[in-house]
């Protein structure tokens, strides 16, 4: 018997097993058709998602795949978003078009994974009404994609494999970064707030998070790669470290990220108002690599809606602590997420809401029509708003957002900053495109070899969501 020809059971050396096997198929695809078979991910929706398509993707390259942009290959994979039915909708009319694609490739695989295979409804849709697609996974079991994939390609038939939950973090699996100077590093998984609109916590299951030293020596590694910018991400990143066997803060973690050589910026993802500490409000005063951003989704301004929400504080508390960061950091930049039209929310509800937005002046906020979620308490409160009410209490938020945005960016013009550059501006080649640490964008004379580099900028205008500037020597 060949060595090779029983599965390990442990991870990750089960994965790069079928990693492996894979190859096998690769080549004799290559052998076939002169080519290497390609591969394409689409990622729908936050950032979280964007870190496991680099994941999704690394484990498919090492399998011999190509990556593509292009949907027109051999192996697609769409890592759904559910956070919002418009994301769902999304996926089923992308669906049709991959449809048309492989009548034309009938070898092409399609599969689909991400929050949206973690509701039972969707993937019984998809079983009926979309035969066509071949591989289905939920969040908990994306490092089996290299054993899905094999079995998926050895049966011939629709694959589906959804798990309930998992207490499991699978380590040391291959990725490819977007970007060689930015990385998402994930320092926790799922959430455990259950806030009543949010189905988050139903398809991403229950918060666990990763050992320090793993996350640690990722980052030192990808700090030795040429990485000078990471974002730690979870859900909610200020519950970090709960659960683990011996307990550590997310403030103490950013202190131990900081001490990284060779890693000149820290961001973080998401903070919930209700546990933000004073020791990482002191960290991040007192660190100069954290960047000056908060995200601190405030929901909603009224303490009504927000108890319904199950948002855990009020009106009072949350600008309560925006006073404190403002005091204690007096440049940080504040951004956030709005819902309009959570069931119930009267007239003088939305004015809170517009009363908070008001005082905390966000640098942008992130403002979205609330959306019925089954399976979430919300879904089943009575006094759903209608569509005729909620749309134009969203145009109006949408307008005092953009006014104040647009008048707090311009407060900066003329002070010098320090930005990373990103890329080529898309519009203007003689210019490249960086980011602030407050996270705001900056477009300045330059070229393809500033990619990549913390660039001294000075601020000459605002335009609203961005500036234009010029580089200083
Ligand atoms: N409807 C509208 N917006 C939602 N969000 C989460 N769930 C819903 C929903 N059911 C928003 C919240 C959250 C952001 C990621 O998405 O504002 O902070
Ligand atoms: Fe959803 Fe609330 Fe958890 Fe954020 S904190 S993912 S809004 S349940």
């Amino acid at each position: 018997m060949n060595g090779n020809s029983v599965p390990p059971a442990d991870e990750p050396a089960r994965q790069y097993y079928y990693m492996g096997k894979c190859q096998k198929w690769v080549q004799s695809f290559e052998r076939r058709k002169g080519r290497r078979p390609t591969a394409c991910i689409q990622t729908f929706g936050c950032q979280m998602n964007a870190k496991d398509s680099e994941k999704l993707l690394g484990v498919l390259l090492e399998a011999g795949f190509a990556a593509s942009e292009d949907e027109a290959s051999d192996f697609v994979l769409y890592n759904t978003c559910t956070v919002r039915d418009n994301a769902n909708q999304r996926v089923y009319g992308r669906l049709g078009y991959l449809n048309r694609l492989k009548q034309k490739n009938p070898e092409m695989i399609i599969a689909l994974c991400g929050c949206m295979m973690q509701e039972p409804s969707v993937v019984e849709k998809i079983k009926k009404s979309y035969r066509f697609v071949d591989l289905i996974f939920g969040t908990h079991n994306i490092f089996r994609l290299a054993e899905l994939l094999y079995c998926c390609l050895e049966e011939k038939q629709m694959v589906v494999d959804i798990w309930d939950g998992t207490d499991q973090i699978v380590e040391n699996l291959p990725a490819r970064r977007k970007y060689p100077f930015k990385s998402g590093v994930n320092i926790m998984y799922g959430c455990n707030n259950f806030c009543s609109y949010c189905i988050v916590p139903y398809v991403r299951g229950r918060e666990r998070s990763r050992e320090p030293e793993d996350i640690l020596s990722e980052i030192r590694t990808l700090a030795a790669d040429g990485v000078v910018e990471v974002m730690l991400l979870g859900q909610n990143v200020n519950s970090y470290g709960k659960t683990l066997d011996v307990p550590m803060t997310f403030a103490e973690l950013l202190r131990r990220v900081a001490e990284i050589d060779g890693l000149e910026r820290i961001r973080f993802m998401t903070s919930h108002p209700k546990d933000l500490s004073d020791e990482l409000i002191g960290v991040m005063r007192d660190c100069p690599k954290i960047c000056r951003h908060l995200h601190l989704p405030l929901q909603s301004g009224s303490s009504r809606i927000l108890k319904m929400m199950n948002r855990v504080y009020n009106k009072e508390q949350y600008l309560a602590l925006v006073e404190k960061i403002k005091r204690e950091i007096p440049d940080m930049s504040l951004t956030t997420d709005i819902i309009v039209g959570f069931p119930g929310e009267t007239e003088e509800d939305f004015e809170e809401t517009l009363d908070v937005v008001r005082r905390v002046r966000y640098d942008s906020a992130f403002t979205f029509i609330y959306s019925k979620r089954t399976g979430t308490p919300a879904a089943a409160m009575e006094e759903q708003v209608p569509e005729e009410v909620v749309k134009p209490r969203f145009e109006r938020l949408l307008r005092e957002v953009q006014q104040i945005s647009s008048k707090v960016c311009r407060k900066d013009v003329g002070k010098t900053m320090t930005a990373l550059v990103e890329g080529m501006d898309t519009h203007d080649g003689r210019l490249v495109t960086g980011r602030l640490g407050n996270n705001i964008m900056v477009h300045f004379p330059g070229d393809a070899s500033d990619i990549g580099k913390l660039i001294p900028v000075m601020l000459l205008e605002s335009k609203g969501f961005y500036y234009m500037g010029e580089r200083l020597p």
